[in-house]
């Protein structure tokens, strides 16, 4: 399991909103809701769309191509087209700052 890497501070995301990072070469959303921190993989299972690019309504996250929509919590694909979940990642706060930790 991989360790956990800062990036970003708390205020660096305005709430509700969100971030789009790299980690080890891998890109995931960090979003910021209702005063709590999640981050999935910035893809889209449908085809791939970049997460981060699209709307935030509530938990949940919708993609900027065809529209599937994902909860931010879980990675949960909720709507068509997208069937397949997508990758979540563990985060957590200290002393100010965001930390995610990969999920292999
Ligand atoms: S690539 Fe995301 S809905 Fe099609």
């Amino acid at each position: 399991m991989s360790d956990y890497v800062e990036v970003c501070s708390v205020d660096d995301i305005p709430d509700p909103g969100k971030r789009t990072v790299e980690i080890d070469e891998q890109f995931v959303v960090v979003f910021h809701v209702n005063g709590q921190f999640y981050c999935l993989d910035d893809v889209c299972t449908h085809d791939g769309g970049p997460l981060g690019e699209g709307s935030l309504e509530g938990f949940a996250i919708r993609c900027p191509r065809h529209g599937a929509q994902f909860d931010i919590r879980t990675g949960k694909a909720l709507t068509m087209p997208a069937t397949v979940d997508t990758r979540r990642h563990d985060v957590k706060v200290e002393n100010g700052k965001v930390f995610v930790r990969l999920s292999r």
